[in-house]
């Protein structure tokens, strides 16, 4: 196999044929889930909440997001690598857009960037393309306008279902090769991905997306408490990893490890 391309993606939605997504922040994600068949990795700004234990994910820095880039990039050997652009690090202005992600390709080695912003960011995205930059945009719910949205909210819903179109052609017609709709009602969603020729990505957009990603550590159950109704669980890391790192502990304070096969004489 050979490193996923952006006209792979656009192949796979011509022929009807859906594809998975997943985040990755580090070298033994990345390497499994390229291993996994998994076409695109994505190293989310939910690296804030993921990763670094932040509550949003609006205070992760490019700096704290460019050395786990790099460590995604390292791993994956067919995934296409998708680096997050941070709250602040491209809204300002057309130039700082180009700028930051110009930054993941050189210095996380990056194949594409992600943005958050529909009509908007048009001239963001036309702007990063332009420079030989593939952009994925995100619209719908976008966690970085979390405060202006008032919350998690469902996006699209009757009145506002052309407003979610309208961003959708927007990032399309300014080169996005994908976009993410979060949180979009399954019917606006199936609309829009019949309307764009890019593909859509779901998550929380229903059955009817060209792709779906999750979150990995939603995925694998290993972020416990109450989930978002889009997740689902496919393992149950948490309990895996809980109950391993309680077997050694026990076996350390039993002296039942190391045991003599684990020492060196
Ligand atoms: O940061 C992230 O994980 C994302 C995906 C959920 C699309 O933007
Ligand atoms: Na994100």
């Amino acid at each position: 196999r050979k490193r996923v391309r952006i006209h792979h993606l656009q192949d796979l939605k011509d022929r009807g044929e859906p594809w998975p997504m997943l985040t990755a922040y580090d070298m033994y994600t990345a390497e499994l889930f390229d291993e996994a068949g998994i076409p695109v990795l994505l190293v989310g700004d939910s690296a804030a909440n993921n990763v670094y234990g932040h509550e949003t994910s609006l205070p992760v820095t490019v700096d704290e997001l460019l050395p786990l880039v790099r460590s995604v990039t390292r791993a994956a050997r067919h995934s296409l690598v998708v680096a997050d652009l941070p709250f602040g690090s491209y809204q300002v202005s057309v130039e700082q857009a180009v700028t930051t992600a110009v930054r993941f390709m050189k210095e996380g080695l990056a194949h594409a960037v992600k943005l958050e912003g529909g009509r908007r960011f048009a001239p963001h995205i036309e702007a990063i393309v332009a420079a030989g930059i593939p952009v994925m945009a995100h619209i719908g719910f976008t966690p970085q306008s979390e405060h202006q949205l008032g919350g998690y909210r469902v996006q699209g819903r009757d009145a506002a279902a052309d407003a979610v179109r309208a961003d959708a052609a927007a990032v399309q017609e300014a080169g996005a090769f994908a976009v993410v709709l979060e949180m979009v009602t399954a019917e606006v969603a199936k609309q829009v991905t019949h309307e764009l020729r890019i593909p859509t990505i779901g998550i929380g957009a229903g059955p009817d997306c060209d792709a779906q990603v999750l979150v990995w550590q939603d995925m694998a159950g290993l972020r416990r408490g109450r989930a978002p109704k889009f997740v689902k669980r496919y393992a149950d890391l948490a309990g895996v990893l809980g109950g391993a790192a309680t077997a050694f502990a026990d076996e350390v304070r039993n002296r039942q490890f190391p045991g003599p096969e684990h020492s060196f004489h």
